[in-house]
């Protein structure tokens, strides 16, 4: 008698987890949260935006920072793959990948986006802590995807 019970939990749960799963995945697929606006990935290159990438300054203690994801690699604007922000300055991000899908989490703060070929996703995050932050790819995105990173220095 109780089995009947249990069975009916079992197959509930699972069929929640499945709704679950799907509508994330639906919703994550086709509108991620932080991706407004549209371009060409075969333009990267030549886009106003992310042409140079790296970081510049816009305003009081206010920057700019675009960075282009290709696979395996953040190209921030120098070979070192380093970028100084001072401490209290806020920073509007913009990335965006030139073939697959990437990740974009500054590890120990909110910044964690998804990168999908043809959308520009944006942040903005004001870094209060100095430290060293890295930058990380965390969707999977083929054999160099551990090698993906590059380093914040909040100074
Ligand atoms: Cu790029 Cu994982």
């Amino acid at each position: 008698k109780y089995e009947k019970v249990w069975m009916l939990f079992g197959s509930g749960t699972l069929l929640v987890f499945l709704i679950v799963v799907g509508v994330s995945a639906f919703y994550m697929g086709n509108k991620p949260p932080s991706c407004a606006v549209t371009l060409d990935p075969e333009e990267v290159d030549t886009h106003t935006l992310f042409k140079e990438p790296g970081l510049t300054q816009i305003g009081d203690n206010e920057y700019q920072l675009t960075i282009v994801a290709s696979a395996f690699d953040y190209d921030v604007g120098n070979d070192e793959k380093i970028i100084q922000i001072p401490k209290g300055a806020t920073v509007h991000v913009s990335s965006t990948t030139k073939d697959v899908i990437h990740g974009f989490e500054i590890a120990g703060t909110n910044v964690n986006m998804m990168l999908e070929p043809g959308y520009i996703s944006t942040y903005t995050n004001t870094f209060k802590n100095a430290g060293t932050y890295t930058l990380v790819c965390n969707e999977y995105c083929g054999v160099g995807h551990h090698l993906m990173a590059a380093t914040i220095e909040v100074i």
